[in-house]
């Protein structure tokens, strides 16, 4: 099973995690699974941009972004040429090195 490493995160993820996760799972359930509370306003729906994640490592094994995907992390804080949304990112056979951006543009939030 192939291994994903999270990089420290202050407010998630503070000393990085490292554990294996099923082939097919998205990295979003991979890392609620594992005790990383990762947001995810649109309940994975691909609507919202609160589970971008940059992917350091593996980030090929990930298959394609659609282009509501790409739309959407347009709008993400902090984009970069790796990032994706981690609730479409499935997880194959390959190990990943994951960063968890230091903020999320969560509109549902910052309304309350
Ligand atoms: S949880 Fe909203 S796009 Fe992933």
């Amino acid at each position: 099973m192939p291994v994903i490493k999270i990089l420290p995160h202050a407010q998630l993820c503070p000393a990085g995690d490292e554990f294996q996760a099923e082939p097919g799972v998205s990295v979003c359930e991979a890392l609620l699974e594992n005790g990383i509370e990762i947001e995810h306003a649109c309940e994975m729906s691909c609507a919202c941009t609160t589970c971008h994640v940059v992917v350091k490592r593996g980030f090929d094994s990930l298959g394609e972004i659609d282009e509501i995907e790409e739309d959407l992390l347009d709008k993400a804080w902090g984009l970069t040429p790796t990032s994706r949304l981690s609730c479409q990112a499935i997880v194959s056979d390959e190990d990943l090195t994951i960063e968890l951006p230091k903020y999320t543009i969560n509109h549902a939030r910052e309304n309350h």
